[in-house]
């Protein structure tokens, strides 16, 4: 990771596994998965845009415009032709980007911890709320994400409007007349 990642991006890193090992051990979950996850999530974050379009074809009209939004995918294609095959950290590496589409719990600490390690100066109430509740925790994180995202008319990735319906709360409101209380809206870095 030293030699792929700006020495900046190494110290993110180093606490986003931190984190992620932390949030994991807190809920009962495998910490050594999510630390190597933590590790591995922005293997592919530097690599320039036509490597990560080579890497990682764009699925949509976002991942061509923003090839960055393919730097988890690449990462994961790069893991595998490296021999890396453990499927719960390479799901959580591919999804951190734009959110956990299954029920991986892995992923969410990864993706948790992302998106409010200490040295984003955001989020700190999703990172306390995932040290107790790691399904409240990602569920604030995304529909705050999507919210934001929408207020602003801007287009939601596929993959996190997947995540969005992959939550408990919002697959409940589908099938229910009641309506999602509003969540107020958050800075998000992807
Ligand atoms: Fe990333
Ligand atoms: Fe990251």
């Amino acid at each position: 990771m030293r030699l792929m990642v700006r020495p900046r991006r190494y110290e993110h890193v180093l606490r986003v596994a931190d984190l992620a090992a932390q949030i994991a051990r807190a809920n009962g979950l495998d910490d050594m998965r999510a630390y190597a996850a933590g590790i591995l999530h922005d293997i592919a974050r530097d690599l320039p845009d036509a490597e990560l379009l080579r890497l990682a074809p764009p699925e949509c009209e976002i991942d061509a415009a923003h090839p960055l939004a393919l730097h988890g995918r690449a990462a994961r294609v790069l893991l595998e032709r490296w021999g890396y095959q453990d499927r719960v950290v390479l799901d959580a590496v591919e999804d951190h980007t734009t959110g956990p589409r299954g029920g991986n719990p892995v992923s969410a600490c990864v993706y948790i911890a992302d998106v409010s390690e200490p040295g984003r100066g955001v989020n700190h109430d999703i990172r306390e709320l995932a040290l107790c509740d790691l399904g409240a925790a990602l569920e604030r994180a995304i529909v705050s994400k999507v919210t934001y995202l929408q207020g602003r008319g801007i287009q939601v990735h596929p993959r996190t409007l997947q995540a969005y319906h992959a939550l408990p709360c919002v697959a409940q409101a589908a099938a229910s007349p009641v309506p999602l209380r509003p969540q107020p809206p958050l800075p998000f870095e992807s």
